[in-house]
């Protein structure tokens, strides 16, 4: 008899699922959620909402979610308005249906890689053909390089990460502009993280009016601290807008997602009041791992990107055993820690001062006597 493995569709088999571990343990810095618990008003605002909606939850939910849009649309500001601005749950689903509606199968979408692991795999579920750009020393991405690799593939679909997960920095905008100039289908910016930029950095929704291929996509998952409620969204032309509708399911956001969402929107303030704390723990993690000797890209974003390790699966996993939870994004030599609070930042700095040293692996006799190289450290410590 055959099994359901050989039913699966060819190009789906032998993939793995998206899958950052989810350990009980104490410090878990490893998905970039915003580590500060919703405030007790927000909480208290999120209960009337929801219980407003309990009883009629033997109805439908508006499937246009347009009073949610229009929310979303005035805090994004940039002139926008509902019917530029659509809502999914999470950005991933947005994501989703943008690859569903212009990808699929035929045609292809490029990222530069690393970035959000995410891309890739949304184009495999849609059927889309991946193409991994490439970035230069350093992670950097020029503008003459994005655009001569659009050029080169023609792409149906580009994403741009900015701040781009997982090195941490804003994409200068000149690359997506000379991504736009060049780029014959859509071109994504995922701005998940853009709340956490440093001063002065431009968001691609400026470049919106001029630019009817460009979709900025953004969640509340990160700044807003709403990463269960799953709530992301996007901004582009209404054209782009009326194309995801005819791939959406039906009521795919839930009233209760929809009366969520609105409740933390009008608390938009508090909510991002931690923004800035984060910010500072960020900068903070930056200036501790390079004194620490370790490489840091600039980050725009609620988490860092360091490396210079050697072997970095073994820190991890010195980390992990010290109860503190980071993302080994399959990059040599390197880790990403989320931003928290300082309680956090402290616990993953005690934690890598045991698990790691630029010059060699506490405890590790190898090490110590001056014969090993960082990358030669196991870990243990
Ligand atoms: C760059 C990027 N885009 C999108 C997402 C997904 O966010 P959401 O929770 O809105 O699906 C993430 C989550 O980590 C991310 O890093």
């Amino acid at each position: 008899m055959t099994g359901v493995a050989d039913l699966l569709r060819e190009d789906l088999r032998g993939r793995q699922p998206y899958g950052a571990p989810q350990f009980d343990v104490p410090v878990r810095l490893n998905t970039n959620e915003n580590s500060y618990p919703l405030p007790e008003v927000v909480v208290e605002a999120l209960q009337k909402a929801l219980a407003a909606e309990l009883a009629g939850l033997n109805r439908y939910p508006d499937r246009e979610a347009v009073a949610l849009r229009t929310d979303l649309a005035a805090y994004l500001g940039h002139g926008l308005t509902a019917e530029r601005v659509w809502a999914a749950n999470g950005s991933n689903e947005v994501q989703q249906q943008l690859l569903q509606a212009f990808g699929g199968p035929g045609r292809t979408a490029l990222g530069f890689t690393p970035s959000y692991s995410m891309h890739p795999l949304l184009a495999a579920g849609t059927g889309t053909g991946w193409i991994d750009g490439r970035r230069g020393p350093g992670f950097d991405l020029s503008p003459a390089e994005a655009a001569a690799q659009v050029r080169a593939h023609r792409p149906h679909v580009v994403f741009l990460c900015s701040p781009n997960n997982p090195t941490g920095t804003a994409l200068d905008p000149a690359v997506v502009e000379a991504v736009l100039a060049e780029a014959p289908g859509l071109v994504i910016v995922d701005e998940a993280y853009a709340e956490f930029a440093r001063a002065g950095t431009r968001s691609a929704l400026t470049l919106l009016d001029d630019h009817p291929y460009l979709v900025v996509t953004r969640t509340m998952s990160k700044a807003f601290g709403f990463a269960g409620g799953r709530l992301g969204y996007l901004a582009a032309a209404p054209e782009v807008v009326a194309a995801v509708r005819l791939v959406r399911l039906p009521y795919h956001l839930s009233s209760l997602t929809q009366a969520a969402a609105r409740a933390a929107l009008a608390h938009a303030d508090v909510l991002l009041g931690t923004v800035a704390a984060i910010k500072r723990e960020r900068d903070r993690l930056v200036a501790e791992l390079r004194q620490r000797g370790a490489e840091v890209a600039d980050s725009d974003a609620n988490f860092v990107l360091f490396g210079g390790l050697g072997d970095q699966r073994s820190v991890w996993r010195a980390l992990v055993d010290r109860g503190v939870l980071v993302r080994d994004v399959g990059l040599p030599g390197w880790l990403r820690v989320t931003a928290g609070t300082p309680a956090e930042t402290d616990a993953f700095l005690a934690a890598l001062d045991q698990a790691w040293r630029r010059d060699g692996v506490p405890g590790d006799p190898a090490v110590a006597d001056g014969a090993g190289a960082p990358d030669e450290g196991s870990g243990r410590g």
